[in-house]
């Protein structure tokens, strides 16, 4: 019987360390690429790929999150009698985007224990998982790519990314069959592994398809060396019992959790948008970028 995936999560309870001071007490989720803040591309993205409802870990500190996917009838109001229509469709739209639930992971104890906090809101079926510091520029939604593949397989997807094998110890790596088009089946994983002990140059992407077994597997994972519980753990122990695929995304993929991967978000981003593209490039162009 093929089931269909109704419900995403979005793990943001993270400290957000690597964007200090501007995270100190704001949340990294909320700032924005041009005007939007980078969760709202998560949560379009998911609603794009066909899933009604979301799910949001948060935790101390991320109330903002809560508020803006809210109404907020002070601002509805004054909007409405300024007339300022396409304003007032602006600030309404995040509340209507989907149908939005929260749970709070207490302490945060790694990537994998936020996951396993969604157990009881997503219960016993297929779920997505989306990492929003990724956010990814893509003509069919990422989520969507991995979605076509679990219907097909009925199995976990996970997204890849060829890395340059220079940089490839920043990431979760895999080791896989090519069964082409892009699709592997994946033999076993990696966090941050020594160039030299990569098993590929295919990086874990922040996009995931999960059947629920991964919550079981997730109980069964001790926390690793710095007391977290790692999903890439989570991963390899589902493997014992059940194939995992993976899908190199067609697609861009920006790290806006880090301050570099911002700063190239945002232009591309905003080379997108008709009212900046050429007032950007024009600017780009004329600067003195110096020897
Ligand atoms: P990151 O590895 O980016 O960690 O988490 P972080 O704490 O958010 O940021 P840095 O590294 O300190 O700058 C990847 C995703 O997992 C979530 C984060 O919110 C982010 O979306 N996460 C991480 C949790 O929800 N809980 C955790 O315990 C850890």
């Amino acid at each position: 019987m093929q089931v269909s995936v109704r419900k995403a999560v979005i793990p943001a309870a993270g400290l957000g360390t690597r964007f200090l001071p501007a995270t100190k007490s704001i949340p990294k989720e909320m700032l924005p690429l041009v005007d939007k803040p980078i969760i709202q591309y998560g949560v379009e993205e998911i609603v794009d790929s066909g899933i009604p409802e979301v799910v949001i870990i948060t935790g101390r500190g991320k109330s903002p999150l809560e508020d803006h996917f809210d109404r907020s009838f002070e601002l509805e109001h004054v909007l409405r009698t300024r007339q300022k229509h396409e304003l007032l469709a602006i600030a309404q739209r995040p509340s209507q985007l989907a149908q939005v639930s929260y749970t709070r992971q207490q302490e945060a104890r790694g990537l994998g224990h936020a996951v396993l906090c969604a157990k009881p809101l997503v219960g016993d079926e297929p779920f997505a998982v989306l990492l929003p510091d990724d956010v990814i520029q893509a003509a069919i939604p990422c989520i969507r790519q991995l979605l076509d593949i679990h219907d097909q397989y009925q199995a976990s997807v996970i997204a890849l990314m060829e890395v340059p094998k220079d940089r490839i110890s920043a990431y979760g790596v895999v080791a896989a069959e090519d069964l082409g088009n892009g699709l592997y089946r994946i033999t076993d994983l990696v966090e941050k592994p020594k160039m030299e002990d990569a098993p590929s140059n295919l990086a874990i992407i922040g996009r995931y398809v999960f059947t629920p077994g991964i919550f079981s597997s997730l109980e069964q994972t001790g926390p690793g060396a710095i007391g977290e519980i790692q999903l890439t753990d989570g991963i390899r122990h589902l493997l014992r019992t059940q194939p995992v695929y993976g899908l190199k995304f067609a697609g861009t993929r920006y790290d806006a959790g880090d301050k570099l991967g911002f700063l190239q978000a945002n232009v591309a981003f905003a080379l997108q948008r008709p009212e900046f593209a050429e007032p950007l490039k024009e600017f780009l162009r004329t600067q003195d970028w110096g020897a």
